[in-house]
């Protein structure tokens, strides 16, 4: 069912950012530690989370956009103990005056219109925030999703500048901007592509014990005084690294109970779909989400097996298999994540178009991350490879790209093998795998002599530099995220497009800096494909969005040229409209329906058919559902 391919002729399409201007407001932060953002998106649904610096409640008023109803409620405010500055962090950097614990303020929104766009405003103290949403749709329908890790925040990120090795020569250099202009710089492009949904696979803080990388975590997403972050506009999923269970080098660093500590500042941050563990302690560190077309997994893989095993993603952190361990999940066959893993698969693979899957360590790797476990040289004691035990089950499954980070590479790997059905038939499969982690901390190269066979794509390698008069024009390796656009396509009715997007630090003569920048797309765009119409299946239609409310259309895929009838009907059998009577060639064609009849009279709210005939003798009924 589902195919890869290559495209070569996408080349490079960019595109110059030089201010991005936001239609939304933000007065002074004064009453806000942070400003409010999104979690947990639903077809219904939406979490909206705020931290304030005084205990009061705020008010949050939202409207479906275009209708004048609002509604208002009035939020409970929390103290969040589990953000407390560490007395190490209070006597170094704010003289033992550091500011007190904020408030945690979180409303669920329900009852919302699927596919449907939100204003909302928050009122806090004297200060208010006002912003849009947009929710989950409730059938297929295009979405645009964003992926990309460690971004590795810290306020020691200003003015440092990462290494940067010469692919040529093997030299070390610095790159040409600091790690927050970069980050910065990333998150506005990310901004302007306005996605559904964004993931950050892991490493989202330096050290997740300290609670001034979070502070500047939370500058850069949910924005600050007279600067609107992409937060509150977009619900960004987090997924667990490595980072986010290191309380921080002069901590405890992945000790127990510090790791935990750090765990905890994650989960007040973070809401994602619960998962229902019989183990309470795992809720919020993996978890599944149907967004649309596509259905994802995000899973955490920083610990695993017995201590400096084999199976272990990281010596120095003790898990929920190990004496004196924290709740950091295992994943290995007949622990509670690989359980919960397989039910999700399971579903997924008969509910949705696409299956992605989501974490931190990368498992196909040419980085220091992708050798083997262990201790001595050429081994590593925090590698991806023993999340490659995995792989099988993915394939099974059909799973169609696993995505992480942690190595911060660039890399795209793929294995093929043999996917089994529903309905036990097998089918050639073949997973994408991506690192992604070039957020904006470290711009890490492959590691000399470390073979990776799966490799199909890295930056270092594959994309030289083009250097003029000692300015950089073109090509490298520089900070980025994954942009995936699911469609869908006139061939093959929904395809996944996943493209490879870089930041290109543009050179100013004037300043003689690289203060400009540009989206670009290295030459590595995969579209994968999901025909609706399988040989041996009857289905060749969808409807979206479905149930609906202003217009629903009508996808159907005709396998050569043909006449072509679609009706709408009532449950009584009537015939309320036609909606095509003509002639049609080979391919994919929609047709809209605005829920009136005939006489352009808009219909009850309720169940209705559409029906469509063609002369090649496919026929179809499929159910809509119309509620105003
Ligand atoms: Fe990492």
């Amino acid at each position: 069912m589902y195919k890869s391919s290559r495209c070569s002729t996408w080349g490079f399409f960019c595109i110059v950012f030089l201010t991005i201007i936001s239609s939304n407001t933000l007065s002074a932060q004064d009453s806000f530690r942070v400003f409010p953002y999104l979690q947990n998106p639903g077809s219904d649904a939406m979490t909206i989370l705020w931290f304030s610096e005084e205990n009061s409640p705020g008010q949050l008023t939202y409207q479906r956009e275009g209708t004048a109803a609002k509604t208002t409620i009035t939020s409970s405010p929390v103290s969040a103990e589990d953000l407390a500055y560490s007395d190490w962090e209070n006597s170094t950097f704010f003289g033992g005056n550091a500011p007190s614990v904020p408030f945690r303020h979180r409303i669920r929104i329900g009852n919302l219109e699927p596919g449907s766009e939100y204003e909302y405003t928050v009122t806090q103290g004297t200060d208010s925030f006002s912003s849009s949403f947009r929710t989950a749709p409730a059938g297929n329908a295009p979405i645009r999703f964003i992926v990309y890790g460690d971004p590795e925040t810290e306020p020691e990120s200003d003015n440092n500048l990462t290494n940067w090795v010469d692919p040529v020569s093997g030299n070390s250099r610095h790159y040409l901007i600091d790690q927050t202009t970069g980050y910065r710089n990333n998150l506005e492009v990310i901004r302007s592509r306005q996605p559904d949904l964004i993931f950050i696979a892991g490493d989202l803080v330096e050290s997740g014990g300290e609670q001034r990388d979070w502070d500047e975590f939370w500058l850069h997403n949910a924005g600050r005084s007279g600067q609107q972050g992409i937060a509150g506009e977009v619900p960004i999923m987090a997924v667990l690294g490595n980072h986010e269970y290191f309380e921080g080098p002069y901590l405890d660093q992945y000790t127990q109970p510090g790791s935990e500590r750090a765990i905890k500042r994650f989960l007040t941050y973070f809401e994602s779909p619960v998962n229902n563990s019989p183990v309470e302690e795992h809720e919020g560190r993996y978890y599944s989400l149907k967004y649309g077309p596509v259905f994802f997994i995000i899973l955490d893989v920083c610990n695993n097996g017995i201590n400096k095993s084999d199976d272990d993603t990281n010596f120095y952190l003790l898990g929920e298999d190990d004496p004196g361990g924290g709740n950091a999940p295992g994943f290995n066959t007949g622990s509670q994540q690989h359980e919960w893993l397989e039910e999700q698969l399971v579903k997924s693979q008969v509910e949705s178009l696409f299956t992605f899957v989501i974490f931190h360590h990368a498992p196909y790797s040419s980085g220091p991350h992708g050798y083997l476990p262990g201790e001595v040289e050429n081994t590593d004691n925090q590698t991806g490879a023993p999340v490659r035990q995995l792989t099988p089950l993915f394939m099974k499954y059909g799973v169609d790209a696993v995505i992480s980070g942690h190595d911060e590479i660039w890399e795209r790997s793929e294995i093929e093998g043999m996917e089994t059905k529903p309905d036990k038939t097998e089918e050639i499969h073949t997973i994408q795998f991506y690192d992604v982690g070039t957020g904006g901390d470290g711009l890490r190269e492959p590691e000399e002599g470390l073979d990776n066979p799966h490799q199909k794509f890295v930056v270092h390698s594959d994309v030289p530099e083009v250097w003029e008069n000692n300015v950089l024009r073109g090509g490298g390796k520089h900070y980025g995220h994954l942009e995936v656009d699911i469609i869908p396509d006139a061939l093959s009715i929904w395809k996944a497009v996943l493209k490879p997007v870089y930041v290109f630090p543009v050179f100013d003569p004037g300043s003689s800096t690289y203060s400009d920048y540009e989206r670009r797309l290295y030459d590595d765009e995969i579209i994968l494909s999901h025909l609706i119409k399988v040989p041996g299946t009857s289905s060749f239609s969808r409807s979206y969005p479905n149930p609906f409310n202003t217009e629903t259309t009508i996808e159907y895929f005709l396998e050569g040229a043909c006449k072509v009838s679609i009706k709408i009907i009532d449950l009584q059998g009537r015939i309320l409209r036609i909606l095509e009577n003509g002639s049609r060639d080979k391919g994919l064609f929609s047709a809209s329906w605005d829920g009136k009849d005939e006489n352009e009279n808009t219909v009850a709210s309720g169940v209705y058919l559409f029906r469509i005939e063609t002369s090649l003798g496919q026929t179809e009924t499929g159910r809509l559902i119309f509620m105003k």
